[in-house]
């Protein structure tokens, strides 16, 4: 259990060698990994070129920290790998308010992925399903013989199902082998044992599989996060009612609701590519869930309980893992699941579930009161201002200054800054 608190006050005030100071006291880091941390190159070339194909360099983007979070009663600080600007004070800012009662609670199914076996040319397919059904034992034996160590951890092939898919070539028999893949993402253990058990599923079928690969709908592995924030917290019933009507927007229709779930996905993507996760999946997964039942939905749903308080809860497929892949290999991938101390895959997935709900409650919360421009613009004018060359206070001045005006340009931010300089209003250190 983390002893240390994750509310952490003024956070966002602190210079950034103040900041990566509190998170490595927080998280026990070494000096060697707070070093990786602040070199602009952490991704060694040599790793970077066993990684994928034809590297010619690294691309490095912002890693940050958002505090506040409390998950099922234990305090965390989210690892964070984002380009876009507001995300990251956006979750800090929800989670101070959902810090109540224990915080965001957050359950998973476990960590079931399921692959998918093509089988073409059966005369009967229907027949041909309650034979592999039958020989299940058999699937499952071979499958797992490919990966005694899974096994040995308590994974491993746990069952078979078998459809019938109705396809524009004809119907197909589409067989499914479940496999409790623990602490991974488990893409190779699921593809390696699709591949190995096709042999027998032809011998036992007489068709002819084609493609054996895992399914990203991975909906056998869900993460559940609920959370009550209390109305006193934000405003009061009005606030409520707001964010309850913002929601019921997305729930009636498919172009809000693409938004609606890319605010939880601002949350849930940023700490996947922090901890080295394939993000891909977890998009595929997210979207094909969300139109699960033929038409697009939002992943969460926001309610007013009988005391007027606020009530969300968000459902997903969270296909992630600790142990394999980028995880491992990526310096930075390892520092960022030793700031979250998460045990296990599962805990993860609880996390990232948390942080989804907790993104999408800031959305709605600022685009159901004030807007999302103004906290946005906020930043944003910092940003051109700092990108035009103003340092030290010169920053927050230019910024206000551009706001006031309307006019948050490149160009304009550079005449405020020669401006303000000459005038020797303020120093231009
Ligand atoms: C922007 O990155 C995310 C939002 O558009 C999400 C939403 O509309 O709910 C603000």
């Amino acid at each position: 259990m983390q002893e240390k608190s994750s509310r952490i006050p003024g956070f966002y005030k602190l210079s950034l060698e103040e900041r990566l100071r509190l998170v490595a006291d927080f998280a026990g880091l070494s000096g060697e990994e707070v070093e990786t941390l602040k070199k602009v190159g952490n991704l060694d070339l040599k790793i970077a070129d066993i990684m994928i194909e034809n590297v010619i360099g690294t691309m490095a983007y912002p890693f940050a920290v958002a505090v506040n979070f409390l998950i099922n009663g234990r305090d965390y600080l989210i690892p964070m790998v984002i380009e876009e600007s507001s995300v990251v004070a956006a979750a800090s800012n929800a989670a101070r308010v959902m810090r109540r009662d224990g915080g965001i609670r957050a359950r998973t199914t476990g960590p079931l992925m399921i692959g998918q076996i093509q089988v073409l040319g059966l005369r009967d397919p229907w027949y041909q399903r309650m034979i592999v059904l039958e020989h299940k034992e058999e699937i499952l034996d071979l499958a797992n013989a490919q990966d005694p160590v899974l096994v040995k951890l308590g994974g491993g092939a746990k069952d078979v199902e078998a459809r019938v898919v109705e396809g524009p070539r004809g119907p197909m028999l589409i067989v499914h082998l479940i496999v409790d893949v623990r602490d991974a993402m488990g893409a190779n253990a699921v593809n390696t044992m699709a591949e190995a058990v096709s042999p027998l599923i032809e011998k036992i079928t007489g068709g002819r599989t084609h493609l054996r690969i895992i399914s990203n709908l991975a909906d056998k592995r869900l993460v559940r996060a609920w959370v009550k924030v209390y109305k006193e917290e934000i405003g009061g019933e009005n606030v409520v009612d707001a964010i309850v009507d913002a929601w019921a927007f997305a729930a009636a229709d498919p172009y809000r609701a693409a938004t609606h779930n890319k605010g939880i996905m601002n949350g849930v993507i940023a700490v996947a590519l922090a901890t080295g996760q394939d993000h891909r999946a977890i998009e595929a997964g997210a979207h094909a869930y969300a139109a699960k039942d033929g038409r697009y939905r939002p992943l969460s749903v926001w309610e007013k309980d009988k005391d007027g308080n606020l009530v969300g809860s968000l459902e997903m497929p969270m296909a992630v893992g600790i142990v394999g892949g980028a995880t491992k290999v990526h310096p930075v991938a390892r520092i960022a699941l030793k700031i979250l101390g998460v045990k296990t895959a599962t805990e993860l997935a609880e996390v990232m579930g948390a942080v989804g709900l907790a993104q999408n409650f800031a959305a709605l919360r600022a685009l159901a009161t004030e807007g999302i421009q103004k906290g946005h613009m906020k930043l944003h004018a910092r940003n051109i201002a700092v990108m035009a060359g103003a340092t030290g206070e010169l920053v927050d001045r230019v910024a206000q200054i551009m706001i006031e005006e309307g006019k948050i340009r490149f160009d304009y931010a550079k005449e405020l800054i020669e401006k303000l300089s000459k005038e020797g209003e303020v120093g231009k250190n």
